[in-house]
């Protein structure tokens, strides 16, 4: 097991890409914490992954909110007494052409995939510090990189967590802690799952492997970024997109 005995927190757990994350870790004996704003899907996640054998807990927690999210790691560190990872992957779409983009909707969409990302690590951070290791992986995306039109906020917020991810990964390298993000393509989830057909099939001609990609290939590379296999790999974006971006 890649994972035995690790502290794990995954935010945006309670489905999609951060549920498979969670399990994942939880399948290759870590101990995980479940985040995510609907307590409900988060308490689903924990009971999955305790069925799994995982020690677990499940955290109903916005990310957005700071004062939320140290209470969280607070919460994870009197309960398993240390944190060895932590995933970055709650996150919201709010789409529309920039012309008619509200200032609600960018306002929110910056506050939680970017600012919440930036919450967690605050909140982890001394104690990764202070254990000489950790490993903290946000997940952005490949719109971060190429930008999308009618997602210019969201687009902003993920080219901003490889910002946050290299900056930290420079401040944190000489502490043992490494700082990655990985960038999807078009995974198939529930936030995928309700654009149109003819946006689906126009995405599809991008995508040189010829199929969307699967919760499970994003958490493969988060197994690999989590574990001692990428000791010597920091400040880096592993794109996960059957080639898209290339
Ligand atoms: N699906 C894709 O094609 C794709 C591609 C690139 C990047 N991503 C990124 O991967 C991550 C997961 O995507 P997904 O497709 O699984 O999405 P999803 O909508 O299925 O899941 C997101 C989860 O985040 C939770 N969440 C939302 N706001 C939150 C908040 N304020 N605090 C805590 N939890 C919150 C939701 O409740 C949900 O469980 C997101 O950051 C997304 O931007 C997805």
């Amino acid at each position: 097991m890649f994972l035995e005995d690790k502290v794990a927190i995954v935010t945006g757990a309670g489905r999609g890409i951060g549920r498979e994350i969670a399990l994942t870790f939880a399948r290759e004996g870590a101990r995980v914490a479940v985040v995510d704003i609907r307590e409900e899907t988060a308490s689903e996640t924990a009971g999955e992954a305790a069925a799994a054998g995982a020690d677990s807990i499940a955290l109903g927690t916005d990310v957005s909110d700071a004062k939320s999210a140290q209470e969280a790691v607070d919460n994870v560190i009197d309960k398993f007494g240390r944190v060895d990872i932590l995933v970055n992957n709650a996150g919201v779409t709010a789409d529309g052409l920039i012309m008619k983009m509200s200032d609600d909707s960018w306002n929110r969409v910056l506050d939680i995939n970017l600012k919440g990302a930036f919450n967690f690590i605050k909140a982890v951070v001394r104690k990764m510090m202070k254990q000489r290791s950790g490993r903290i992986i946000n997940i952005s995306s490949v719109v971060g990189i190429m930008g999308n039109a009618g997602q210019a906020n969201y687009a902003a917020s993920k080219a901003g967590l490889i910002g946050l991810t290299k900056s930290v990964a420079k401040e944190l390298a000489s502490r043992g802690v490494t700082v990655n993000a990985i960038a999807p393509g078009f995974i198939a989830t529930q936030m995928t799952e309700s654009l149109p057909d003819e946006v689906k099939n126009k995405m599809l001609g991008f995508i040189p492997v010829g199929s969307f990609g699967a919760p499970s290939d994003v958490a493969n590379a988060a197994l690999f970024l989590a574990s001692d296999l990428s000791d010597y790999i920091t400040g880096q974006v592993i794109v996960v997109d059957g080639g898209m971006v290339m």
